[in-house]
């Protein structure tokens, strides 16, 4: 879908090159935005409050990105805080604006341990099976044929490749998985279903043990479409080992794969050598994921150092993202678009 889209920009471009080159350019962007210089759709989270309040915030992520990933706004502690009392609000802004501007959305998240209501914890285990199967399909429903791709399953697994003992993998044991992605299935069959997860980008028990259940679930028959991996990276650590393979080997199981939380956060305070690395990992991502022919998209987590989940989370860590606070582009945005 987007390849025929691709096409038609990628005119649309070099009229704009061709009309740049005789003007000023601005040096806060580049003359072709991030989304016209693919085949991948190129995403970002986004915060429905920013994109109501910030005129420059929503103008950039227009110019530059065709998917949106909502950052908080679908997740089951947000949309049904109380049982059966639902704020769509923030989603709806999201997929509204999608709409109007002509992005793909990614839909995040549906059964996950995190930012979960606490009613969810409280039930016994037949109540817990329906009300996962309920939320599946009236979050999906509320959207359906509007959302591209779903994070079904979101950070199942712990770092040694055991499975996490989430409030669903106690009550309802390992099949609460493959129930979810058949759920799914049955409340959009047009959406592209994933399971998503972090340390997972190179070659280590975690990403062994997510091979291994995505090959089982193949092999079963459950409607399983794509692995994603969020690819929150830190410029202290090595860049994932093998990460070109492992994404590979995950494309070879016959699903696509898809780069959906990136950053790259900095121990602060950020300085050129730190962000000369930061734009090393964030290029390496980018260019391991168009080595893939079945890596079908590039999406960060969030676009703008002002607004990051990541001084909230890592203390004393920042700057993750590819713009400035005053959404000037990075030197990690001019590597990847010179
Ligand atoms: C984060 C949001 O960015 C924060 O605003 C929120 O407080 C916590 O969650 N993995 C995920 C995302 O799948 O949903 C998380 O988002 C970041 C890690």
């Amino acid at each position: 879908m987007k390849n025929t889209i691709f096409r038609i920009r990628a005119v649309a471009v070099l009229v704009a090159v061709a009309g740049v080159t005789l003007s000023n350019v601005t040096p806060a962007s580049a003359a072709v935005p991030l989304k016209n210089i693919t085949h991948r759709y190129v995403g970002s989270a986004v915060a429905a409050n920013h994109l109501a309040n910030e005129a420059d915030y929503r103008s950039v992520l227009t110019r530059e990105f065709d998917n949106v990933t909502p950052e908080n706004e679908m997740k089951w502690g947000v949309v049904e805080a109380t049982r059966s009392h639902y704020d769509w609000s923030g989603a709806d802004a999201i997929v509204d604006y999608a709409r109007r501007t002509g992005k793909s959305v990614r839909g995040h998240t549906l059964v996950w341990h995190s930012q979960l209501p606490g009613w969810v914890n409280d039930l016994e285990a037949g109540e817990l099976r329906s009300a996962v199967k309920q939320h599946i399909a009236t979050e999906m429903g509320r959207y359906k044929g509007k959302i591209r791709a779903w994070d079904v399953v979101n950070e199942m697994f712990n770092d040694d490749g055991t499975r996490r003992s989430s409030v669903f993998q106690q009550k309802l044991g390992d099949r609460y998985v493959a129930d979810a992605f058949r759920w799914a299935r049955a409340a959009d069959p047009s959406a592209k279903l994933y399971i998503n997860d972090y340390n997972t980008e190179g070659l280590n028990a975690k990403s062994d043990a997510l091979y291994d259940l995505v090959r089982k679930l193949k092999k079963q028959g459950v409607p399983i479409d794509g692995v994603g991996f969020q690819a929150h990276l830190a410029t202290q650590y090595g860049f994932p080992a093998g990460y070109q393979a492992n994404l590979a080997r995950f494309a070879a199981l016959g699903v696509d794969v898809a780069i959906t939380e990136a950053d790259v956060r900095i121990l602060m305070p950020a300085d050129a050598a730190k962000l000369a690395v930061q734009a090393n990992y964030f290029k390496q991502l980018w260019d391991g994921c168009h080595a893939v022919a079945r890596c079908v998209e590039f999406t960060t987590w969030g676009f703008t150092d002002r607004h990051s989940w990541v001084p909230d989370t890592f203390p004393s860590e920042g700057a993750a993202c590819l713009f400035d606070t005053n959404l000037r582009a990075k030197p990690a945005y001019t590597r990847i678009n010179p």
